[in-house]
């Protein structure tokens, strides 16, 4: 037994655990299958049921426990009863912002045998958003002044550093210069006449490295329309916090919604652990169900394994999710089926074994 990676587990609320644990049965499939490295995980019970008895969502020290591993894997956090932007906050943006995950990466790409609602006519939807994550409009910057009084001002900062636009937007032109694709930035400065003015600066400053990239420019509205009538003009997109944070649910429901959509919170430094998790929430409507799909959870998975070096099982992942559909017998209710959420993982697991 070669390498070991080490990976803390936070299934979290909803149907976070029920998803995570499908995620594990494909990890514990690939370790039985290759032999060369092992994966040692370890649960943190932290979330809203953990906020309940003890007024906290993780440790105090939780940053610290965390720091050690080489990833997270993260199911979904958030509940009735706990306020959205306590949950947010005090865990997963915790997390995303103490460990300088600075990139987040979402494929949104039409794989075999997935259902886009614009299908058929467009079968090419084949983008990865590169999506700022660690400032922009999501800086935490601001205030609520006057409270419960009738001049009450509530104040919500967007935050662009130079450092900050300009890491987040060379990543996008170097995953591009791997891939041999165009960058597109989305942004807004017509109305952002501040930051995303900047944003657009620091864009063409940094595209003039790269002379070789085909670049566009979009404003965020109407690359929302082109997302739809024609996604195939985008291949590397570059956007902020909160542009990527909508474009990416919309991208999530042309290539077969939520169930089927993965996310990545990249520290490229790897100083840190990188976080991998579906970019669906709790789903507190079917938690407890056995209904919720697990395949954007194994798209983590596939993540966290080219993440590791592992790219071979990262992309043999993603084949037993297509196969799993393209097969198409055994899938959760969004997408038509009637099987539960641990029989599709399973069913992934098989689709793995015949695939050796
Ligand atoms: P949601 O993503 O939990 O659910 C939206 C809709 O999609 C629901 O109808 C749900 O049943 C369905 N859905 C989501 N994931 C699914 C899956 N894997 N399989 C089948 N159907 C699925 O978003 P919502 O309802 O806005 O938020 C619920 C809670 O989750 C809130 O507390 C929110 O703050 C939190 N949340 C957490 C996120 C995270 O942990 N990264 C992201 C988004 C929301
Ligand atoms: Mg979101």
């Amino acid at each position: 037994m070669g390498k070991v990676f080490h990976i803390a587990s936070i299934p979290g609320d909803g149907i976070g655990p029920e998803v995570v644990k499908e995620g594990f049965k494909v990890l514990q499939e690939i370790e039985d299958q290759d032999g060369s490295f092992r994966f040692e995980s370890r649960e943190f019970p932290w979330g809203c049921e953990y906020y309940h008895k003890y007024g906290k969502m993780m440790d105090d020290d939780g940053i610290t426990q965390l720091k050690t591993f080489d990833a997270i894997y993260l199911g979904a956090v958030g509940y009735p009863g706990v306020p959205d932007h306590i949950s947010l906050w005090d865990l997963l943006l915790k997390i995303r912002k103490s460990f300088d995950q600075y990139v987040n990466i979402r494929p949104i790409k039409l794989l075999e045998g997935a259902e886009s609602p614009l299908l058929p006519a467009y079968h090419d939807i084949d983008m990865l958003v590169i999506r700022e994550n660690s400032e922009g409009e999501y800086a935490g910057a601001g205030d609520r002044l006057f409270q419960g009084t009738p001049d009450e001002v509530a104040l919500q900062t967007g935050v662009f550093s130079r450092k900050g636009t300009e890491r987040i937007i060379r990543y996008a032109f170097e995953e591009a210069n791997a891939s041999g694709k165009s960058v597109t930035s989305i942004s807004k400065g017509n109305a952002l006449n501040y930051s995303m003015v900047f944003w657009d600066e620091v864009f063409q400053e940094v595209s003039e490295e790269y002379p070789h990239i085909n670049t566009y420019s979009y404003l965020v509205d109407a690359a929302s329309m082109f997302f739809v009538t024609d996604p195939s003009r985008f291949e590397v997109v570059v956007t902020s916090n909160l542009f990527g944070d909508i474009l990416t649910d919309l991208g999530a429901g042309l290539t077969g919604g939520l169930g089927l959509a993965a996310g990545a919170n990249i520290n490229p430094t790897r100083e840190y652990p990188s976080m991998f998790e579906p970019i669906h929430g709790s789903a507190p409507d079917i938690a407890g169900k056995q209904k919720a799909n697990p395949l954007a959870a194994i798209w983590s998975v596939s993540q966290m394994l080219d993440f590791f070096g592992e790219e071979e099982w990262g992309t043999k992942v993603l084949k037993a999710v297509e196969k799993t559909m393209t097969d198409g017998d055994v899938l959760t209710p969004d997408m038509g089926g009637t099987a539960t959420t641990a029989e599709v993982g399973t069913k992934v697991v098989e689709c793995l074994k015949q695939m050796k």
